[in-house]
């Protein structure tokens, strides 16, 4: 099994890459996170936004596996079929969903936006998806999984996790979830049980043994994940290649290559420590030339030069063994750019990620040539390669693709082709 996953903050491009990649492999499978996530796909002049759905999706024969890791909203992803099949994609015959997967209730939500409230200016700026309270539900051992819904009394246990949840939310004077909410929901389980659900460990198993390829795709990125990122401001969910093992039930020795996904800069959507942004024109330069807006909240996204150490730390706690650069095309027509190569804390230069990147870190900036237009049909042009140089020599692993553009065309490789 291969792992993509993002090296930044999210929203690197792994919708994209994944999408590129699925022909190379059977199954696609989905390791952690929900519908916080919105994965981009763009071919044939269309666009599509997954938020639960694997994005294997578009391609004939591949299987698309949502793992135990991931909590699912019925709501949205019932949506999201209809939506994709709207578009003439037949989702269902190729999608498969984990039993143990966890369930997130519309008091979920409703839990989020009162954690949020309650939080006030130190919001970590969820989502608010119900991401944070179905996880900790089912770290709490409380939770409703999708196998739960097979069973005779799944409808008592959905009215005494809500009940319990609501009465939590009225002791703090937090507003509920509605009984329309509730009816929606149980509307949707409805379509979700007639999917295919399966014990994706079992399966996946069976599937290596067969000689199966299997794709683990990533949602969020390394900054954001719940033990290795900007804690607090980092979503509830392993983001990290460990997460693929825990998310879909394999072992360790069975990952082969792990692919990290980073952008030419970085970005950040919701709260947090973000050493290199830009709070100048230029940061607006990025952000309107890159389209930087949430492709699940529209938020404005947070742009900054690219961050050595932080992509180093994420090439180590993943075992990164090659990556993949986004959008080098937004930078084209820049000049004056910048690089981080390390952060200056009390007055120490170092290029370690420390503990806390909040408050009195720098960022140690160096200047970089700028590159000019990118062309699919063309070689790379010299500054690119050069800034792409330094930052392999950095980091330690090769880039081997560059992303030109958000067209599932617009894709180059280099120095060899990305899977085996
Ligand atoms: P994901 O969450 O990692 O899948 O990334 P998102 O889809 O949230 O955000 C990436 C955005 O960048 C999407 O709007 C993509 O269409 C777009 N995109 C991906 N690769 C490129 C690229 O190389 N160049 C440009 N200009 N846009 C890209
Ligand atoms: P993809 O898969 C970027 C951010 C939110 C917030 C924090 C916690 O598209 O890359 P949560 O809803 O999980 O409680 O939010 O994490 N966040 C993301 N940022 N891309 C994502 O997913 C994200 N999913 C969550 O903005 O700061
Ligand atoms: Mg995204």
């Amino acid at each position: 099994m291969d792992v993509l996953l993002g090296a930044q903050w999210g929203d690197e491009g792994k919708g994209k890459v994944v999408d590129v990649l699925a022909p190379d492999y059977d199954i696609i499978a989905r390791f952690q996170g929900g519908p916080n996530a919105g994965h981009t796909l763009i071919f044939d002049g269309r666009k599509f936004v997954l938020h639960t759905i694997p994005s294997g999706v578009f391609r004939e024969g591949t299987i698309n596996l949502v793992g135990n890791g991931v909590v699912i909203d019925p709501v949205t992803l019932v949506k999201e079929i209809h939506g994709l099949e709207a578009a003439g994609v037949d989702v269902r015959r190729n999608l498969l969903i984990s039993r143990r997967a966890h369930l997130i209730l519309p008091t979920h939500r409703a839990l989020d936006a009162a954690s949020e409230a309650e939080k006030g200016s130190g919001r970590i700026g969820s989502t608010l998806k119900g991401i944070g309270p179905t996880y900790m539900d089912k770290t709490g051992r409380n939770g409703l999984r999708v196998g739960d819904l097979e069973l005779p009394d799944r409808m008592d246990r959905f009215r005494a996790l809500t009940s319990k949840h609501q009465r939590l939310l009225a002791l703090n004077d937090r507003p509920g979830a509605s009984e329309e909410a509730a009816e929606e929901w149980l509307g949707a389980v409805e379509v979700l049980r007639s999917l295919q659900l399966v014990d994706s460990e079992h399966y996946l198993d069976q599937a290596l043994r067969n000689g199966k390829r299997v794709l683990a795709e990533g949602a969020q990125g390394t900054l954001l994940d719940i033990d290795f990122g900007t804690y607090p401001f980092v979503t509830s969910s392993n983001t990290i290649s460990a997460g693929a093992c825990t998310g879909l039930g394999i072992a360790p020795n069975r990952i082969g290559r792990v692919v990290g996904i980073f952008k030419a800069y970085c970005t950040r959507v919701g709260s947090g420590p973000f050493p290199t942004e830009l709070h100048d024109d230029t940061g607006e330069r990025i952000r309107q030339v890159g389209h930087e807006f949430g492709s699940t909240t529209g938020r404005a996204r947070r742009c900054g030069w690219l961050d050595l150490p932080a992509l180093h730390y994420a090439v180590m706690i993943n075992g990164v063994t090659e990556l993949a650069m986004m959008k080098a095309d937004v930078l084209s027509d820049m000049s004056d750019l910048r690089i981080c190569t390390g952060y200056k804390v009390n007055g120490q230069v170092t290029d370690r990620m420390p503990y806390d990147i909040t408050g009195t870190i720098e960022p140690v900036l160096e200047a970089i040539e700028g590159w000019g237009p990118l062309r699919t049909d063309d070689p790379l042009p010299p500054g690119l390669e050069r800034y792409i140089a330094m930052i392999e020599a950095h980091v330690g692993v090769p880039v081997k693709l560059v992303s030109l553009g958000p067209d599932r065309d617009q894709t180059m490789y280099r120095s060899g082709v990305l899977v085996n």
